[in-house]
């Protein structure tokens, strides 16, 4: 990577991720017009580098062609494992997500790279090296992320995933460190080292993600695909108007949204349809392999909380149906939406809002009286996501269950 290891944006990396303190210092510098800014030209210069030169066309320019759902859908590596990163915040569903991924022949993991998010990276980072080991693949690197989000304070659901990340589930403290890279330096690593190759997975907060693309503006031209799970144009669930992985960090998502790379967005809308049963649950117990036992005392373990909390015992695999989607891409259906990311709303920041091309596109009604009123854009209808808005999900857990069991399907 020929850039000057002292950038301004390396500098800040190296404090954010690890979970180092200063990281705070940092982050206060960044006024939220002055990041807003930056992430605006960022946005902007991604743009005109993926498609000045030789560079692959944008995502808006694929999708005006076609050509980009083919792009989103198939392969970059024909023939070969589908080559993938994971960024993810383990995470009840993120351990299953990863499980499946590291458990199926039509994926190579090229790394995991932890963030903050479910519970801090103080413990999706062991998570994620503990998760490795018990799947026997100590081979993939593991590279720490960001311990804040961009310009926010952190928000935890540790109610949700319990206080370890892991239901509460104690399993032995990993052996295994992560590599000294942090997670964006290795994303830009890898995806530079593999130009048109690396489809980035991601399952959490996109801080990770942002954080590589605003350091490295070209790297979005090298990227194929991004999935993420994350999003909703149905309802939130950490607030009724945000996913929670995009209320965490509402600014990474509109920096990878605006990156103009293909995008695949697994959101709420289709996975609060992926419901673990506890027949489910009873065939990873029955299975003897030290995954299908790891991911069914993590899904019991949840199950018998929400029973005896009196809740429904509803637990929706998101971040696993993302993984599956590219696995078995029909297991979803997919629309093309122009999808904008609410970074400002009160109540609302995180909200995803998507355009289908049937209906305006326009702002909210400015403070300023004098100001002009909000017209609809005059820019032709340009998705910058496929949306996923149906699912199979017997298939999904036809596909996941065999895969954590050992068993055939
Ligand atoms: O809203 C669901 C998402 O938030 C999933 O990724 C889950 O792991 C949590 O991070
Ligand atoms: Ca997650």
């Amino acid at each position: 990577m020929n850039r000057d290891p002292k950038s301004e944006q390396e500098i800040e990396q190296k404090k954010n991720c690890g979970g180092s303190r200063s990281a705070d210092r940092e982050r206060a510098a960044w006024s939220r017009r002055e990041f807003l800014a930056n992430s605006t030209g960022f946005a902007v210069a991604g743009a005109i580098s993926g498609l000045a030169g030789n560079h692959p066309l944008s995502a808006h320019e694929m999708m005006a062609r076609g050509s980009a759902t083919k792009s989103l859908v198939s392969n970059p590596t024909p023939g070969k494992p589908r080559r993938i990163i994971i960024d993810t915040d383990p995470g009840i569903d993120d351990a299953m997500a990863i499980f499946l991924a590291l458990r199926s022949p039509e994926l190579k993991v090229e790394a995991i790279t932890p963030v903050c998010g479910n519970v801090p990276l103080d413990l999706t980072l062991p998570n994620a090296l503990r998760l490795v080991e018990i799947a026997g693949r100590t081979d993939v690197p593991v590279a720490a992320g960001a311990s804040h989000p961009l310009v926010r304070r952190l928000v935890t659901s540790g109610h949700v995933h319990g206080v370890n990340g892991l239901a509460g589930v104690e399993f032995p403290e990993p052996k295994i460190k992560p590599v000294h890279e942090t997670a964006p330096e290795i994303i830009r690593r890898i995806v530079r080292e593999n130009p048109g190759e690396i489809t980035i997975v991601a399952v959490g907060p996109l801080t990770n993600v942002a954080m590589a693309l605003r350091a490295d503006p070209e790297l979005a031209s090298m990227i194929p695909a991004v999935t993420i799970m994350g999003g909703s144009l149905s309802g939130g669930n950490i607030t009724p108007a945000a996913e929670f992985n995009l209320y965490v960090d509402p600014e990474a998502a509109r920096i990878v949204f605006d990156a103009n790379i293909p995008l695949t967005m697994v959101g709420l809308d289709v996975t609060r349809k992926c419901l673990v049963s506890e027949q489910h649950i009873k065939q990873l117990e029955a299975a003897s392999n030290p995954v299908s036992q790891a991911a069914g005392k993590i899904m019991r373990a949840t199950y018998e909380r929400m029973r005896h909390g009196g809740e429904v015992t509803e637990i929706a695999l998101h971040d696993a149906l993302a993984v599956a989607s590219l696995i078995d891409p029909g297991v979803i259906t997919r629309k093309d939406y122009y999808v904008e990311v609410e970074t400002s709303g009160e109540w609302t920041a995180g909200q995803t809002l998507g355009f289908d091309g049937h209906g305006p596109v326009r702002k909210s009604p400015p403070m300023e009286t004098s100001a002009p009123e909000p017209q609809p854009s005059e820019v032709p209808f340009k998705p910058n996501a496929q949306v996923a808005v149906g699912v199979d999900p017997d298939r999904f857990f036809r596909l996941l269950i065999p895969r954590l069991t050992g068993n055939a399907a």
